[in-house]
């Protein structure tokens, strides 16, 4: 047997990343790969890349930049870059980086592991190509090795709703759901492995419509039918876009319990102005009545948002829009970016782009909103007793994390054996990002 070679693999972006990065490693595995935790002794160096802002495209670059002693040192290091950046540059990322060996779009992942034993000493390769084969079946998973409580698994890829901001369409391409049958082999294998909580994820997961056994499936019947499989305690599924939540979906929260009180479903802006131009194809009031549909069916549901602040042509009352919606609907956790120029999106090309302080300035008014209006929901839950999924051990001697039903974390002491169990905590504090608690019978 020979040496079982180093792999290092850093992930950046959103949970399918992570999820394609867990895949990468065991397909990788497969063929005599071991992940290890630094860059420093590696034989193989990925980086799992994401594009979906100008900063997070341009940070590979200088990562990669820090890899250059190491590929001095040990010349037969073999670097590849996958992800979204791979598959929006491909074979500019060589030509910038001449180090790099391997560039594979997320669609070609499948061939990872072969372009991997022949790229090296000078000869490079780049796939992103969109093939028909579904990657997926030729991703092996391994040995049966015990998971974490929680796992991502995709059901969903692609986008075909082409907002105008944003790069997703391009760099994953069209909308393809999984077909049912697979999802549920695939739950039902991270089951045996310990999963206790599964997130289902797509760029458009509520979009899902996979061949399923007797027909079409939607993703309120796939979670449905992964609500029997015994053992798996709680379901999520993440991004969802605002014009497909269906009303089964929305019934499915109120219906079944292992179906988590949390749904993450992104409005990016407040103004149907701007909403417009941004090809969102819904209105601020259309979305409002969208979310007092999901309160009826769920009324304690925890809503998370994205944001986009500076759009092309917002205004200060477009932007005030977008803070009264958040004062309507109150979120109890939401993401915020500035506006960034994508190139080959149709904002990028705009005359009216928003000055970058005044987009700074907005950002800083709508942060400090969405964090007040955080802190109350997390205060609410102060006093009272609620479940939580035990994940893993915690910074201090005998504290584990665990997760609410809401997502968020929460510290308890307990014993170590209860991970991957449910147990119900009384809520002491609520700290910045995350709860205090006590164990109770
Ligand atoms: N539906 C997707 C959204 C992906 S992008 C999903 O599955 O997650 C995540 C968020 O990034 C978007 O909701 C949007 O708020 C933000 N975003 C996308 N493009 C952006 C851009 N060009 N500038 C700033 N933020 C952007
Ligand atoms: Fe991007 Fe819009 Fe598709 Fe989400 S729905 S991935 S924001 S194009
Ligand atoms: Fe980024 Fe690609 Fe995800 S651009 S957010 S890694 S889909």
């Amino acid at each position: 047997m020979s040496e079982p070679k180093k792999l290092f693999v850093k992930t950046y972006g959103c949970q399918m990343n992570v999820y394609d990065s867990e895949r990468m490693v065991s397909a990788l595995g497969s063929d005599g790969y071991t992940e290890v935790d630094t860059p420093e002794d590696a034989d193989m160096i990925l980086l799992n890349t994401c594009h979906i802002r100008e900063k997070a495209a341009e940070k590979i670059y200088s990562e990669l930049g820090r890899f250059r002693p190491l590929k001095n040192a040990k010349p037969d290091l073999k670097i590849g870059v996958t992800g979204c950046v791979a598959q929006a540059e491909g074979q500019e990322i060589i030509a910038r980086q001449p180090m790099v060996d391997l560039v594979v779009g997320p669609q070609a992942y499948h061939r990872l592991p072969d372009m991997a034993a022949k790229v090296g000493n000078g000869k490079t390769l780049v796939d992103t190509d969109f093939p028909e084969e579904d990657k997926f079946d030729h991703l092996p998973r391994g040995p049966k090795m015990k998971r974490a409580p929680s796992a991502f698994l995709t059901v969903q890829e692609g986008c075909d709703k082409f907002c105008a901001f944003c790069v997703v369409p391009y760099t994953r391409g069209a909308e393809v759901s999984r077909p049912a049958e697979k999802i549920m082999a695939e739950a039902r294998d991270l089951v045996e492995r310990g999963v206790r909580e599964i997130t289902l994820l797509g760029q458009n997961v509520n979009a899902y419509h996979g061949a399923g056994p007797d027909g079409v499936w939607s993703l309120a019947r796939l979670i449905t039918e992964l609500a029997k499989i015994e053992n798996l305690l709680r379901i999520r599924f993440t991004t969802s876009h605002p014009n497909d939540m269906d009303q089964d979906l929305i019934d499915a929260h109120g219906t079944l319990d292992k179906l988590m009180p949390y749904l993450h479903l992104p409005v990016q802006a407040g103004s149907d102005k701007i909403l417009k131009a941004m090809n969102r194809k819904h209105t601020a009031e259309s979305y409002f009545a969208l979310i007092e549909n999901i309160r009826a069916a769920r009324p304690d549901i925890a809503l998370s948002g994205d944001f986009i602040v500076g759009f092309p042509g917002e205004t200060e009352e477009d932007f005030q829009a977008t803070l009264d919606l958040c004062e309507k609907v109150r979120y109890a956790q939401a993401y915020s970016f500035k506006y960034s120029e994508r190139p080959g999106t149709p904002a990028a090309d705009r005359k009216t782009q928003v000055p970058e302080d005044v987009k700074s300035e907005r950002l800083a008014r709508l942060q400090a909103l969405l964090s007040k209006h955080q802190a109350e929901f997390q205060e609410s839950l102060v006093g009272k007793t609620i479940p939580v999924l035990l994940e893993k051990h915690g910074r201090l001697d005998g504290q584990l994390i665990g997760r609410s039903e809401y997502l968020l974390p929460v510290h308890v002491l307990a014993n170590a054996e209860k991970i991957g169990t449910i147990i119900n905590v009384k809520v002491e504090r609520s700290d910045r990002n995350s709860l205090s608690a006590r164990e109770v019978e």
